[in-house]
């Protein structure tokens, strides 16, 4: 059994695909409703970081929710939000410790963009409202989050809609945008922010936005690590606010806590989505600096912003289990650990003539496919080379997940392998082996 549009009522996101029907999930495992098994090799959009279907997080909801399930954050605290801050705080970088409870990812960073405006306003600076972005990187769908974001496709068709935010070019080795090698390149695409904070005029700037490894838009992308402390002495210099996204690449994914702590650098401001519920509930959070915080407090007294979904108990509730759970079972230890073994089977794949980069850190993989490997060609986007390879995936049960037109803003395929840190070694070698079935079959077609 499957669904396909417009059969029933629901207003499916992809309107030509054949939906199956998932009925239950377990550890890296989904199954459909014709018993299929599928491996959840990107945890959705890597998302699932301690696995599907375990009981004591859904009982954390459904023990919150027969207390008080609703409170409006005006209104009331709860004990569920109280405890989960405070226990979030301790594995969030030195002094990021006031947190903002949202919904969604998207959420996150559209309430960091209005948090870093306001603090700049509070502190008599009127012009500061732009933030600058990165090309292909993603901070979410709605127009905020879209400005600051740098994917063209998921940008073009609402451009008369965003704002005009400036944005530099990605820090991405295997295509530097300055065609240059590292080390010898000077790490140009960090110095480069502080030319265009001076041609945009500093004094317009509030805040730069970056996911410390970027995610789905290019796929796995680990900046060389003179990269964020240049990045944060340019912030400081300008008193411009540092966003690190964290939305994908946070709660242990790349294998700490949070990504931004392989630079050692200290953002402003961090924004977590995905992996703070591990998908079992929407949940995502901006947490940020007392000081900051301070700034209004002591000027308007409040932070203009808020929803009905915000500071959620039973979602809070649910957060605090998942927390608990990857301590109790040292998961982001883990997620290094499994990583490392991934890497080296993924490498292995490198033999495939259109493997042209095997890239990631900690669960957050990538491999970039191209038509010419010498040369870095990308294939034609009207070959649909990454919807060729999830599509065999999906049907002999892996589940990938797409990034696509990061060459130019059209061309440009790779997949992403990020499953539930839980997977044991046996489990990556099923994917690989999986994989390796796949890139044969798509050769020979
Ligand atoms: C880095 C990053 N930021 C923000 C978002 C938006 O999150 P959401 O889809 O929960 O709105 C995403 C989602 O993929 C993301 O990867």
């Amino acid at each position: 059994m499957s669904y396909r549009y417009p059969e029933g009522n629901v207003f499916y996101r992809k309107l030509a695909r054949s939906y199956p029907v998932c009925v239950k999930g377990e550890g890296i495992y989904l199954y459909d409703q014709n018993g299929k098994k599928y491996i959840d090799g990107s945890g959705g959009p890597v998302c699932v970081n301690i696995g599907h279907g375990i009981k004591e997080i859904a009982e954390a909801a459904r023990d919150q929710a027969q207390k008080v399930a609703y409170v409006h954050g005006t209104q009331f605290t709860t004990i569920a939000v109280e405890e989960y801050a405070k226990e979030l705080a301790k594995v969030l970088p030195q002094g990021i410790d006031k947190i903002y409870f949202l919904s969604g990812g998207s959420e996150a960073t559209e309430a960091a963009l209005k948090l870093a405006r306001q603090y700049q306003l509070e502190l008599g600076n009127q012009q500061r409202y732009k933030a600058v972005g990165r090309w292909y990187s993603y901070h979410g769908n709605t127009m905020g989050a879209l400005s600051m974001g740098g994917r063209p496709g998921a940008r073009k068709l609402y451009l008369p809609l965003l704002s005009n935010f400036p944005h530099i070019p990605p820090s991405y080795c295997y295509r530097c945008p300055f065609g240059k090698t590292y080390p010898q390149c000077n790490i140009e695409c960090a110095r480069i922010l502080e030319r265009v904070i001076e041609l945009e005029g500093p004094e317009t700037i509030s805040a730069f936005i970056a996911e410390p490894v970027v995610g789905a838009t290019i796929g796995a992308v680990v900046p060389p690590k003179e990269y964020y402390p240049i990045i944060r002495d340019i912030c400081n210099k300008f008193n411009i606010l540092f966003i690190a996204d964290e939305v994908m690449s946070g709660f242990g994914r790349t294998g700490k806590w949070f990504s931004i702590n392989h630079w050692n650098v200290i953002p402003d401001i961090i924004t977590i989505g995905k992996g703070i519920s591990s998908g079992y509930i929407p949940l995502a959070a901006m947490a940020t600096k007392k000081e900051i915080v301070d700034v209004i407090k002591k000027g308007s007294g409040n932070f203009v912003h808020g929803h009905t979904f915000s500071h959620h108990p039973v979602s809070c509730a649910v957060g605090l289990a998942v927390l608990r759970y990857l301590k109790k079972h040292n998961l982001v230890e883990q997620s290094a650990k499994r990583g490392k073994y991934l890497f080296q089977r993924l490498n292995e794949l490198r033999e495939f003539p259109f493997v042209g980069d095997v890239r990631g850190k900690g669960l957050m993989t990538a491999i970039e496919f191209v038509k010419d490997k010498e040369n870095k060609v990308p294939f034609p986007r009207a070959f649909h080379f990454t919807e060729k390879i999830l599509e065999e995936s999906f049907e002999k049960g892996l589940i990938l997940y797409p990034s696509k037109g990061f060459v130019d803003g059209v061309n440009g395929d790779a997949v992403m392998i990020a499953p539930p840190f839980v997977i044991e070694e046996k489990e990556i070698d099923e994917i690989v082996n999986i994989l390796r079935a796949v890139f044969t079959e798509v050769a020979n077609k």
